[in-house]
């Protein structure tokens, strides 16, 4: 159990830290060591470390079973494979991707890589995420492609955004960086519209220590994109395709990730173990609402995000601040949304009140492999103490000037 019974012993006024070392928001995935080993000897005895090496190519294939779509192509990063899938497959002549706010930090540097300007949409209140009424309004006749992020906890409603963006001859890239495991109303994330990007970030629920990858069952897009990634070459010092670039994954990040693949199933059902345990013990804490995931459909569970509503007695900036400092490293949701961060490239600016107001609200928690149940225990009886507590806090922060 955690040694916290006294405000002065928060490790924010100087006290003893409840762990030490942090516990992150990142899902940090270790493998079997014995499977990546395996995997990496494959291409080592094998002496081909790049392009389109054994490891890759079995990836691929154990990607598009595991999203039952026709094709996957792999990248060195999710950047790369949604700033070239986006080129790809934006209308020629027109210049605005759709895309919401409360997203993911870089998501308009990508869209300056290629040259579209954002117009941000709204999300909806109670699952922020993009929806049909929220992106119609910014369908405009420069809109060259919609770009339908889920959210972090559960999914947007892919099937009606496909539906919207078909009526309106627009093609609809998905970013299902978070949603790997997730299957929605049209069924398992990875074939819904044109093509679905992902992240092999060591952050992500697949770990292939950085890398990315996108799938589709569209064959066109899927050479395309195996081409712009490897130069544009169409054969030998033939480059015939704009656009390329050098954004290969290589057979390292291959043997990684397929011994991530391997751990799936596990993994996924120890971040449930890890859900229904903050689940039963936030219950008891006022002023905070987890963010449940939708059991009616797959669901991945990892990530856990908070609601601090009006009844949690301190401001987000310093819940947030004090938890970090017991080394229980906290997030908020997304902030700033990307229409409040300087930009020195064009974007286009609407009214954004829900997102605005959205933003203020969402933590993210602790999560991953490297989080037990019992951390998750003693966070939520950190998160107590400190409500329990808040006056004293407040007022002992004023005497002590910490920030
Ligand atoms: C929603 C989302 N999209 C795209 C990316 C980019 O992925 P990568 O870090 O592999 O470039 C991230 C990374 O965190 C993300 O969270």
């Amino acid at each position: 159990m955690i040694d916290k019974n006294d405000v002065n012993n928060l490790a924010y006024f100087g006290g003893k830290k409840i762990f030490a070392t942090p516990k992150s928001t990142s899902n940090l995935l270790q493998p079997d060591i014995e499977k990546f080993l395996g995997y990496s000897r494959v291409f080592f005895e094998h002496g081909q470390y790049t392009n389109n090496g054994p490891n890759i190519r079995l990836l691929e294939k154990r990607l598009a079973d595991f999203h039952q779509t026709a094709f996957c192509v792999t990248f060195s990063s999710g950047f790369w494979a949604l700033a070239l899938a986006i080129r790809a497959l934006a209308i020629d002549g027109r210049n605005e991707i759709i895309m919401p706010s409360l997203t993911y930090r870089r998501m308009a540097d990508i869209a300056s890589w290629v040259n579209l300007k954002p117009h941000f949409c709204e999300v909806e209140s109670d699952t922020l995420a993009m929806s049909v009424a929220t992106v119609e309004p910014c369908i405009n006749e420069n809109t060259a492609l919609i770009l339908g992020v889920h959210p972090i906890v559960n999914c947007a409603d892919s099937n009606a955004l496909v539906d919207l963006a078909r009526q309106n001859n627009i093609p609809i890239l998905f970013d299902s960086v978070e949603s790997v495991y997730e299957s929605t109303s049209a069924g398992k994330v990875g074939g819904q519209g044109d093509a679905e990007c992902f992240s092999l970030h060591a952050c992500k629920l697949f770990n292939g220590f950085g890398g990315g990858y996108l799938t589709t069952n569209d064959e066109n897009l899927a050479f395309k994109l195996a081409s712009m990634r490897t130069f544009g070459f169409l054969g030998a010092d033939n480059v015939a395709i704009v656009g390329g670039m050098n954004a290969k994954l290589n057979e390292i990040h291959a043997a990684m990730t397929l011994a991530s693949l391997d751990d799936i199933e596990d993994q996924v059902a120890l971040n449930r173990e890890r859900y229904y345990t903050y689940k039963t013990h936030l219950n008891s804490v006022m002023g905070v609402r987890l963010l449940e995931f939708d059991e009616e459909y797959q669901t991945g569970y990892k990530n856990i995000v908070i609601e601090l509503t009006d009844e949690w007695p301190l401001n987000r900036e310093l819940t947030i601040e004090i938890l970090n400092a017991e080394n229980i490293l906290t997030r908020p949701y997304y902030y700033p949304p990307l229409h409040r961060k300087p930009m020195s490239y064009p974007y286009i600016l609407v009214n954004l009140s829900i997102t605005d107001s959205l933003a203020q609200r969402f933590v993210n928690l602790p999560c991953g492999q490297l989080v037990s149940n019992d951390d998750i225990v003693n966070i939520v009886t950190f998160m107590n103490f400190i409500a329990t507590n808040a006056i004293e806090i407040s007022e002992h922060q004023k005497k002590s000037g910490a920030k």
